[in-house]
């Protein structure tokens, strides 16, 4: 798996998200990655807790790792089916490089704010945060054979329906989840979602949405919002 990681201004969009709505409210970034979303997130009023199990690592490896790795994704993409001929690869590249330096500075200014955890058992206490995102971990990941990216089934159904079950834990009022698709020509809602949404606990309730996202694919590109609708 790449340690890649989008900028605050494009999770917003991917995930639908207003910050001004959120102001005060407790929020978990799982995975974080090297992304300056929780930077963002924090300079508009939102107490951020960042996961990723790469955060054991020091900096200058961090830094090392995520350069080789938007590397090696963007010669990916530019052989990818998956991403349009019309998209434009530069100014994504560009986002990946900003959000690097957002990320390196933030953590050195809060390091507390980043902790290494991995789903799906995060050390954290149940219904402690108000808003819960998940970014590029979910479905992405799942096997290639389910329509996610990875080669082995280490992300399979079960471990779905584990890391789930650990992010609506620790969440007392909203989950969202990008991506919620196949990464496949034409993209469509990821074969998990349905038995991931059959399966919910009693006060949850899941829609999918469409977003103004865009990294290119073409096809169906919903995120997943799980909102309570009952007290914890
Ligand atoms: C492609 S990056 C996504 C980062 C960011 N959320 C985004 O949307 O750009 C995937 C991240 O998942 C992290 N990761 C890998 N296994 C994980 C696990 N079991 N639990 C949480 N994060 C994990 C990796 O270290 C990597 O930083």
């Amino acid at each position: 798996m790449v340690f890649f990681g989008r900028s605050g201004a494009e999770a917003c969009r991917f995930f639908n998200l207003n910050l001004v709505d959120w102001q005060g409210a407790r929020l978990l970034d799982c995975p974080g990655g090297p992304g300056s979303f929780a930077a963002l997130a924090r300079r508009a009023g939102l107490d951020v807790l960042a996961i990723d199990p790469l955060y054991e690592l020091p900096p200058e490896e961090l830094e090392r790792r995520c350069r080789e790795d938007i590397h090696f994704t963007m010669e990916r993409l530019r052989q990818s089916p998956t991403v349009r001929a019309d998209f434009e690869l530069g100014p994504y590249q560009q986002a990946k490089l900003d959000a690097l330096e957002l990320f390196l500075s933030d953590r050195q200014a809060h390091p507390e704010t980043y902790q290494a955890g991995a789903l799906p058992e995060l050390a954290l206490e149940d219904n402690s945060f108000d808003l819960v995102l998940s970014g590029h971990l979910l479905f992405a990941y799942a096997p290639l054979a389910d329509g996610g990216l990875h080669e082995f089934d280490c992300f399979d159904l079960a471990w779905h329906r584990r890391a789930l079950a650990e992010l609506l834990r620790v969440c007392r009022r909203e989950v969202r989840i990008y991506p919620a698709h196949s990464i496949t020509v034409p993209a469509r809602v990821h074969p998990y979602v349905d038995p991931l949404i059959a399966a919910l606990p009693p006060g949850w309730e899941a829609s999918l949405e469409s977003t103004t996202y865009d990294q290119g694919a073409v096809g169906e590109t919903p995120m997943l919002r799980l909102c309570r609708v009952a007290e914890p």
